[in-house]
């Protein structure tokens, strides 16, 4: 039994906790606030037997042998460390870190200690995402990657009404590239390998972080452009277009709605309804599947770990050009 301790008192941190219960072989150990009366409270509310607000009792307790970091992006980095220098494995929220040299650091030291570093990526280890990967062969030779996640945050209202809120707050790593931009890029290195040249634009809000933004990526024989935004909605489905026929994707996190469509007007639609459908996000469950694969040894973690490598190495190359 892997036994887990949570980082975070955001609705993620439920869901999670909720997704444990799906899955066997995990149990919730714990949870962490810097708060000691949030940190007693969030463990009453998951039934769990200890609340810590200090990181050194939480990362000294022999009873955990994981902690999932769900705080906010730019905090990662420096929990993730501190619990792989405790030899314990470590479940990040996406965006695993907010550079590829933490995310190289956080790799050697886990070598070092022998435990797992891993991004819980929704997408990668989601059936329809498989199904994409799966149709792919179906579309013959690609031209055109299209993905799409624009959902707009309730908390830019807090935003235009002139306060600061961490999903748009620079500090924290926030911004529309770190929170959904790079479930698209994630999906695009999945899928397709890391490419040749990034180039990015941005829209800056008042916060100042990026609310939404443009990406292209350059493959060879194809291109990809990738919209993102937390200020505005989208309609348009993600698409892969290939010369012999086009798929589009409903949400690039979790496909469930499928359709390939030939030149000549044929079209295939493909339904992928997991067993788990119905959970507030019903795809969590298959990263922690996969977590407990690579901490039992069923699986090695070096593709998992070289897809986020290879999504941040993308999303340093669009900061740095912006
Ligand atoms: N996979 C998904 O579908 C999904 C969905 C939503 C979010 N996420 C990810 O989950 C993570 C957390 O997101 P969120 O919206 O829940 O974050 P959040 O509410 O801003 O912060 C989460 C918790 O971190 C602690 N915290 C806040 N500010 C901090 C600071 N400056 N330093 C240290 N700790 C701080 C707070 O807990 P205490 O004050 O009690 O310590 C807070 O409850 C992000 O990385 C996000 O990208 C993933």
């Amino acid at each position: 039994m892997v036994r887990v301790a949570t980082i975070g008192g955001g609705p993620i941190v439920r869901t999670f906790v909720a997704a444990l219960g799906e899955v066997p072989g995990i149990e919730l150990a714990g949870a962490y606030s810097r708060d000691p009366e949030r940190a007693a409270a969030l463990a009453s509310e998951f039934g769990a037997a200890t609340g810590w607000s200090s990181m050194d009792d939480l990362l000294a307790d022999d009873a955990v042998d994981a902690v999932y970091v769900a705080s906010p992006n730019s905090v990662h980095y420096g929990q993730a460390l501190a619990v792989v220098e405790a030899g314990k494995h470590v479940l990040l929220e996406k965006p695993a870190v907010t550079s590829a040299a933490e995310f190289t650091t956080l790799l050697e030291a886990a070598a070092q200690r022998g435990v797992i570093v891993f991004e819980g990526m929704r997408n990668a280890y989601d059936p329809g995402t498989a199904k994409v990967r799966e149709l792919l062969g179906e579309l013959g030779p690609i031209r055109r990657v299209s993905f799409v996640y624009c959902q707009r945050s309730a908390r830019y209202d807090q935003v235009l009404a002139g306060e600061q809120v961490n999903i748009f707050d620079p500090e924290l790593a926030g911004g529309a590239l770190f929170d959904l931009g790079v479930y698209c890029v994630s999906a695009l290195v999945d899928l397709f390998g890391p490419p040749d040249r990034v180039l990015g634009l941005t829209v800056p809000i008042r916060s100042g972080v990026d609310g939404a933004g443009v990406a292209l990526a350059a493959y060879p024989g194809f291109v990809a452009d990738l919209s993102y935004s937390k200020i505005t909605v989208s309609g348009r489905p993600s698409e892969i277009q290939g010369e012999a026929a086009t798929m589009t994707i409903d949400h690039i996190t979790a496909p469930r709605r499928l359709e390939v469509r030939t030149p000549a007007g044929e079209i295939r639609q493909y339904v992928i309804d997991p067993p788990t459908a119905g959970l507030p996000v019903d795809n969590l469950r298959f990263e922690l599947l996969r977590f407990l694969d690579l901490v039992a040894g069923r699986a090695t973690p070096e593709p998992d770990q070289a897809r986020t490598l290879e999504t941040i190495r993308v999303i340093d190359a669009l900061r740095a050009a912006d």
